[in-house]
């Protein structure tokens, strides 16, 4: 069955739906995007995921294409057309489309952005079984720019790795710049060790995870202790346990790193436990 898809202030079905060759997003990668998911057709964590759009826009000097209230109406309304139960939601801005191929950004006045936006529908994402077995990672070096905390559609580099990943039987990598781990190819990286959870400080490097501010959040609540620094793979081989969270994957535990398996090579109890909570504390608060 065909989505419904919103593309500038319409609702389409996907194969109706069009956008010039000549926007920005499609020739310059210039753009910027946000994923929420959705659990029992409800948004989970749609305000951090709204206030870092604005931010990315900022950064990129990108005018808003709608307001926080009209992007939370389009989500909703994309939801109820497609039915969705469990899934995400992709959304899309780019600097739109000048009607030509330019380096120098257009007037934003006279080209106004692009606003994407589509569900995908992935059922049952909360019992993702991949989180009852683990998931192996490799380090690869992280050769991306240097503007990683803001969410543009420049993912070639991480699609990169996620081949070379799979390639070497890996289901995802982790990214090593300087001689530490930044963060995983489309999630934040974290360690348990004597039952501190330790991942890297935020900075330029790494994207500012709605879910990593959440779980650190619900970690510091529950009590645990939580180290914000950052760390090398040698250093996350030696862990108890070790794990990566974003908006798609929750928290998602990791029994392997280049090859060396942590602790006795399943998912970890800290893992395991934040998974439970931060679903739970989610569907509690989703709109
Ligand atoms: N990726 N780091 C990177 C490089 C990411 O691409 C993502 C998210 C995260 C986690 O951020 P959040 O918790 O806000 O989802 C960290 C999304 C899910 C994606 O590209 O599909």
């Amino acid at each position: 069955m065909s989505r419904i898809v919103y593309v500038n202030g319409e609702y389409l079905p996907e194969e109706d739906a069009k956008i010039s060759i000549f926007d920005r997003g499609f020739l310059m990668a210039d753009g910027v995007y946000e994923v929420t998911s959705v659990l029992d057709s409800k948004l989970i964590a749609f305000a951090g995921h709204s206030e870092r759009l604005q931010r990315s826009l900022n950064e990129l000097e990108m005018a808003a294409p709608a307001s926080k209230d009209e992007l939370l109406q389009i989500h909703r309304e994309l939801v109820k057309r497609n039915d969705l139960v469990d899934g995400l939601i992709y959304l899309q801005v780019t600097r739109g489309s000048p009607g030509d191929r330019d380096f120098v950004f257009p007037d934003p006045a006279e080209t106004p952005s692009t606003l994407v936006m589509f569900t995908q529908s992935k059922p049952g994402l909360a019992d993702n079984p991949a989180a009852k077995t683990g998931m192996s990672v490799i380090s690869i070096e992280d050769i991306r720019w240097g503007r990683c905390d803001i969410k543009t559609i420049q993912l070639l580099y991480p699609s990169m790795v996620k081949m070379m990943a799979k390639k070497a039987g890996a289901e995802d990598a982790w990214l090593v710049k300087d001689g530490v781990v930044t963060e995983g190819s489309s999630n934040n990286a974290y360690i348990v060790k004597g039952g501190k959870i330790i991942t890297r400080e935020l900075s330029n490097d790494i994207l500012h995870g709605i879910t990593r501010a959440a779980i650190l959040r619900y970690a510091r609540e529950a009590q645990m202790e939580v180290e914000e620094r950052s760390f090398t793979i040698e250093e996350a081989q030696d862990a108890d346990e070790a794990f990566v969270t974003s908006a798609s994957a929750f928290v998602m535990p990791v029994i392997e790193i280049d090859g060396v398996k942590l602790g006795d090579g399943t998912p970890g109890k800290v893992a395991l436990r934040l998974r439970e909570i931060y679903i739970e504390e989610s569907r509690k608060t989703a709109i």
